[in-house]
């Protein structure tokens, strides 16, 4: 044979590839609302970025009449591409090739990619639309999901590992993604459960279907498994390209600098008329976010779930910075256990890559309940303190109202080595708020009093002028200042500047023990 005769010999193969599981099988998977892979990685990267590795493995079983049907890349099309320049490794699991089922071979192209991106530094990104283990393999195909595993969790806090869940993702297929940092799923074409609804209907004799089991909003409203959730595949996988603005390629990267252009002086006139004068009157804190990060952009982080709390990713006078904020207007913005968990889990990754946290507080304090209670509360709410406790970022705090009780302690304060604490002159900072003190200190004087309601108005306007200032703090030094709301944006730049350089460490130790 020729060179040339070999050229073309290579080309009708790599053509056999890109063919994945067939004409057929293509026109089959755009009939359900779905892309291609090649046509997911073909959105995600920059154009003619992708350089794909291993395009001709196949796999290796004989069993059940597999030795006669063989499909070059096996199912995965793996390698690796840049987002806006930045090397990024890649999976895109094929639907079309053996139902995207998990094999050996198709195991191992996904680990060949992970230890690259290890060795390399740079994030992982894994389109997940797979039928789970190959069930012609059996316990090898479990074998290769075990890798898998291993390596998200040697990867974790190391590289950024970010899944897209756009068509099935079950059975134990769902722990890969789960160790990752962030989900991204589709409404309507993607769902992940442990088990499906026909063994649930075994098992507990529920009917569900699968989009209220395990659907896109399912988890992203309700199990708090998704981050992310889009209409559609091009929309899912444009917002993954765009949280790359905001994370570094690893745990020794700076995050990228935001390119926008509003001004680091900017004041802002709005934010002095945000909290209404009655404390208890709600307002959204995305409007104070929205107002002082640059040019009102902000990425947030699992927004339909535990809305009480809001994550998200900005940029502040450049600098990329993770916004963890109590919000007003859902629950008053009280932590409970949800709330507990998302902040926690946010704050970590954060501090695993180097991105300065910002806190906005307005916090009543840990909700009550027998529910509370009894689902660990306790353990819940300890996640939080201890991930704020733990972070070595900069950390940054502004308390706009309230920061009553033990909320005080854990949403960044001073005392957990927060860097830069400050607060608006609406700051409330107390062991409790008016009503509930004024209950427990005056209860006696109160009952006895001949109108017990106006005796009780009267003890809280007396509690409001000694505790709920920000006074005390600031005199103790548990606040570096109380700033004029106007200036809240060019302050906390200022600050960030000064924490460029900021060092702190833990203690050595293997790792620690997370209240899980
Ligand atoms: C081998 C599989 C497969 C699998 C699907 N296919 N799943 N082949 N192993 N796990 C093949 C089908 O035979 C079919 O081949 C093609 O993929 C498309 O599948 P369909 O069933 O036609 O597609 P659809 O109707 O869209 O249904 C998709 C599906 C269903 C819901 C995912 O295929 C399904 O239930 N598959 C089995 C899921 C499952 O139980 N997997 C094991 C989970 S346990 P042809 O040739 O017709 O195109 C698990 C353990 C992981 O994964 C453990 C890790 C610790």
């Amino acid at each position: 044979m020729t060179m040339r005769e070999k050229l073309e010999l290579l080309e009708r193969r790599v053509a056999e590839a890109e063919q994945g599981g067939g004409e057929r099988r293509v026109k089959a998977q755009h009939g359900k609302g779905k892309l291609s892979a090649r046509e997911r990685l073909d959105l995600l990267l920059d154009e003619g970025s992708f350089v794909e590795l291993d395009r001709f493995v196949v796999h290796r079983s004989t069993d059940f009449g597999l030795d006669q049907e063989k499909y070059y890349g096996d199912g995965v099309v793996t390698g690796y591409g840049r987002i806006d320049g930045r090397l990024v490794y890649v999976f895109s699991q094929d639907f079309t090739v053996f139902g995207g089922s998990l094999s050996e071979s198709f195991a191992e192209k996904i680990v060949k990619i992970m230890d690259l991106a290890m060795r390399n530094g740079a994030p992982v990104i894994g389109l997940n639309d797979s039928g789970g283990a190959r069930i012609q393999e059996g316990v090898v195909s479990l074998g290769g999901y075990a890798e898998i595993f291993l390596r998200n969790t040697l990867a974790s806090g190391v590289v950024p590992q970010i899944s897209a869940i756009l068509g099935p993702c079950a059975g134990g297929a769902v722990y890969s993604p789960a160790i990752t940092d962030f989900i991204f799923m589709t409404r309507g074409t993607s769902y992940m459960f442990v088990t499906g609804p026909n063994v649930v209907k075994t098992v507990t004799h529920e009917d569900v279907t699968m989009e209220r089991l395990g659907g896109a909003d399912t988890h992203a409203g309700t199990s708090g498994v998704a981050h992310f959730v889009h209409d559609s595949e091009p929309a899912c996988i444009a917002a993954i390209r765009d949280i790359f603005h905001f994370i570094p390629q690893n745990n020794v990267d700076d995050p990228p600098r935001g390119r926008g252009t509003d001004p680091r002086d900017r004041r802002d006139e709005a934010l002095l008329d945000v909290i209404p004068d009655n404390p208890n009157k709600p307002y959204d804190m995305h409007d104070v976010i929205r107002r002082i990060v640059d040019d009102g952009q902000f990425y947030e982080v699992q927004r339909d779930y535990a809305a009480n709390i809001v994550c998200g990713f900005a940029h502040l006078g450049g600098t990329s910075v993770g916004v963890v904020a109590n919000q007003p207007a859902v629950l008053a913005g009280v932590l409970d256990i949800s709330a507990s968990l998302k902040g926690a889990r946010f704050i970590r990754f954060c501090d695993a890559f180097n991105i300065p946290l910002v806190t906005f507080e307005d916090v009543p304090g840990f909700l009550p309940g027998i529910a509370q209670e009894h689902g660990g509360i306790i353990k819940h709410g300890a996640k939080l303190l201890y991930a704020y406790c733990e972070a070595t970022v900069p950390k940054l705090t502004v308390i706009t109202r309230k920061a009553y009780g033990g909320a005080y302690d854990v949403m960044s304060s001073k005392h957990i080595r927060g860097d830069f604490n400050v607060a608006w002159p609406s700051a409330e900072i107390a062991v409790m708020g008016p009503k509930g003190a004024v209950e427990i200190l005056f209860r006696k004087e109160i009952n006895e009093s001949s109108d017990p309601a106006a005796a009780t108005d009267a003890k809280i306007d007396e509690y409001r002028g000694m505790f709920a200032h920000p006074y005390i703090a600031a005199g103790r030094g548990y606040l570096d200042d109380i700033i004029d709301p106007r200036d809240t944006r060019p302050r906390l730049i200022d600050a960030l500047d000064t924490l460029r350089t900021k060092r702190d460490r833990n203690p050595p130790k293997k790792h620690g023990n997370i209240p899980l």
